[in-house]
């Protein structure tokens, strides 16, 4: 039986990875007929709606969305629509998983992390002030016990279903006293009830610096927003780049998948763009949707791809283009 999936190209290098998928999707036969709708900067140029209603209704319709990448305005301009779609699905479950790719050079070739961001609070709760008298601004992190706990129980869920040994809490509770105590609570509370895992906590400056260090010595790590959102990009340097890692934005409802990198408009329309983010996005859909032995077939094809240099996009030193490495990817599914 066919499943409706809705599909957000973005914009950026976002059209020719989605591209990729597709056409994945197509010679592999994976029972998926996609509903595109845009949204962002692409939308408003073709006369559209920075968040269509038609989008909203098809993602509360198929429940299930492969998005990627829109650009936000630096400074000035509309708020992120990334995080407007996080806010209006209640997707507070940001997971990144982050491994080392055999064959793709890299800093390490030991990382295998999850990261789980909050996804719908902290800094990006939308709380920004500017007072044009003083010259001043406030952003306000909100940090709610709700919250937190569904987050970090989220992440105890997922180390117990898939075998973990640890949970990483990390924070900011030296300093940001009380939205860091009412997270670190959180994970206290949660712990209680998954005696069979490890759990640890550290500051975010540390766990930078950890993580640059011994990137073996963590498995599943849960954190606030915006401490998740700089990590996730750390964690992607550790395994050879943005081109390489995952996204899934979880809700009760909806779940959206994306990549962790942007729409990378330096690059953007030069064919240089790597798709393996956005695939491995897709597989994570795949699952999602209870369709394993797709996502298996892909995930095999594409790993077989990024064994070989020479095949490779050039953000991993490859000679190929985001076309070329897709056909290979295809012509790499048994
Ligand atoms: P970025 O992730 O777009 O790019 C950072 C660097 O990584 C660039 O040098 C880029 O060329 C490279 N890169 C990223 N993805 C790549 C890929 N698939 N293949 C090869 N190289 C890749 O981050 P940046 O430049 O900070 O942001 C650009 C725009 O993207 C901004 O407007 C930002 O707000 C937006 N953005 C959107 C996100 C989303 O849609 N979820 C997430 C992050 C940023």
């Amino acid at each position: 039986m066919q499943k409706e999936v809705t599909l957000i190209a973005g914009d950026g290098i976002g059209p020719e990875i989605i591209i990729s998928v597709k056409e994945i999707f197509t010679a592999l036969g994976v029972p998926i007929t996609w509903e595109e709708i845009n949204a962002g900067i692409a939308s408003l140029d073709s006369g559209g709606e920075l968040i269509p209603q038609s989008l909203i209704d098809s993602v509360n319709k198929n429940k299930v969305a492969l998005k990627g990448p829109i650009t936000t305005p630096v400074g000035k301009g509309f708020k992120s629509v990334n995080v407007q779609l996080r806010h209006i699905f209640d997707l507070y479950q940001n997971i990144r998983p982050c491994k080392s790719t055999p064959g793709v050079i890299s800093k390490f070739d030991n990382v295998d992390t999850v990261l789980f961001r909050e996804n719908t609070e902290g800094l990006y709760a939308g709380l920004e002030l500017y007072d044009d008298r003083l010259e001043m601004a406030d952003s306000i992190a909100r940090v709610t016990k709700k919250g937190s706990l569904r987050i970090v129980r989220a992440a105890f869920e997922y180390a117990r279903k898939f075998g973990r040994e640890k949970v990483t809490i990390v924070h900011k509770a030296n300093i940001l006293k009380w939205i860091g105590k009412i997270f670190l609570d959180a994970g206290d509370e949660v712990a209680k009830d998954y005696p069979e895992i490890e759990v640890n906590d550290r500051i975010i400056d540390n766990m930078c610096m950890q993580l640059v260090i011994r990137p073996e010595d963590y498995d599943v790590i849960v954190t606030t927003n915006l401490f998740g959102d700089i990590l996730s990009d750390l964690c992607a340097g550790l395994v050879g780049g943005l081109g390489l890692v995952a996204g899934a934005n979880i809700g009760d409802k909806v779940a959206i998948f994306e990549a962790v990198h942007g729409s990378a408009p330096d690059i953007a329309g030069q064919g240089l763009a790597n798709p393996t983010a956005i695939i491995r996005s897709s597989i994570l859909m795949l699952k999602h949707l209870k369709l394993n032995s797709f996502a298996e077939a892909i995930d095999l094809a594409l790993n077989k791809t990024l064994a070989d240099p020479q095949l490779c996009t050039a953000d991993l030193g490859g000679a190929s283009d985001t076309q070329q490495f897709t056909k290979s990817i295809i012509s790499n599914i048994n």
